[in-house]
């Protein structure tokens, strides 16, 4: 077994819209064996299966503001009951408020925070641009990762993919979730990565700090 497998604890993915989360968490699951929990994830299955919470998620994440704490706390909380969480997850967008990460605290061990940074004008591009497969969850880019032409006429876009709705999205990030990272930073947890660069210059990155926590 790798180190890292063996490494005991979650980990947070974190950063803006578009900073490419989602893009590395597979290598990052892949690396460690830890579950990826997604909140943005368990939303959209929230809202596809139309329940009554996926129903009022809905109405925050078209308009990009944040979903309630108290919606995404029980969330994770039902979700880190699962028997592939004891060794510790990846979250991925979560937590996105102090108050997220304080209850956090309260439920798991977080060994390492790694922060993926972009700047705000490399971001609508980013976000106006991708695409998802909605039958492998894969994640694409018109530009800068096209997929194969087999399967571009099953992509789909995100509604909250739009130019107005990632400024909304943005601002709730600068406003709410930035404030996490000197939170996180005075807890020595932080590691920062610069995700203005290519997706394969980044995963580099990625692997470089992951195999050093391990
Ligand atoms: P969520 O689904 O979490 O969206 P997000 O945080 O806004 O993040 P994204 O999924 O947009 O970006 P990403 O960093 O994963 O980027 P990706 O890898 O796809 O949340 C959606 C909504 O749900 C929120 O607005 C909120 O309403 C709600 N929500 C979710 N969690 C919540 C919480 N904890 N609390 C409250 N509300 C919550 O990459 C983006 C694009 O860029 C892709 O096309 C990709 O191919 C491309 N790309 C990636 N890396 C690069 C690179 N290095 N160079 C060029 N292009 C790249």
């Amino acid at each position: 077994m790798w180190p890292a497998q063996a490494m005991s604890g979650s980990l947070v993915l974190f950063g803006p819209p578009g900073a490419g989360k989602g893009t590395q968490a597979g290598l990052i699951v892949d690396l460690t064996g830890k579950p990826q929990v997604s909140t943005g994830d368990m939303l959209r299955a929230a809202v596809k299966a139309e329940s009554a919470m996926g129903m009022e998620a809905k109405e925050y994440m078209d308009a990009g503001l944040l979903v309630p704490d108290s919606v995404i706390i029980g969330l994770i909380e039902e979700r880190l009951t699962e028997a592939d969480a004891s060794a510790g997850v990846l979250f991925d967008g979560f937590p996105r408020t102090i108050r997220q990460a304080e209850s956090l605290e309260a439920i798991a061990n977080v060994v390492a925070v790694i922060s993926i940074e972009v700047p705000d004008s490399a971001i609508v591009e980013r976000i106006v641009g991708r695409r998802m497969d909605p039958e492998t969850g894969g994640i694409y880019h018109v530009n800068f990762n096209p997929a194969p032409p087999e399967i571009v006429s099953r992509l789909i876009q995100r509604p909250d993919d739009n130019e107005e709705t990632v400024l909304a999205r943005l601002a709730a990030y600068h406003e709410q979730t930035a404030p996490l990272a000197a939170w996180y930073g005075e807890r020595d947890l932080l590691v920062s990565i610069d995700g203005d660069h290519s997706i394969d210059e980044v995963a580099a990155a990625v692997e470089t700090v992951v195999r050093g926590l391990a």
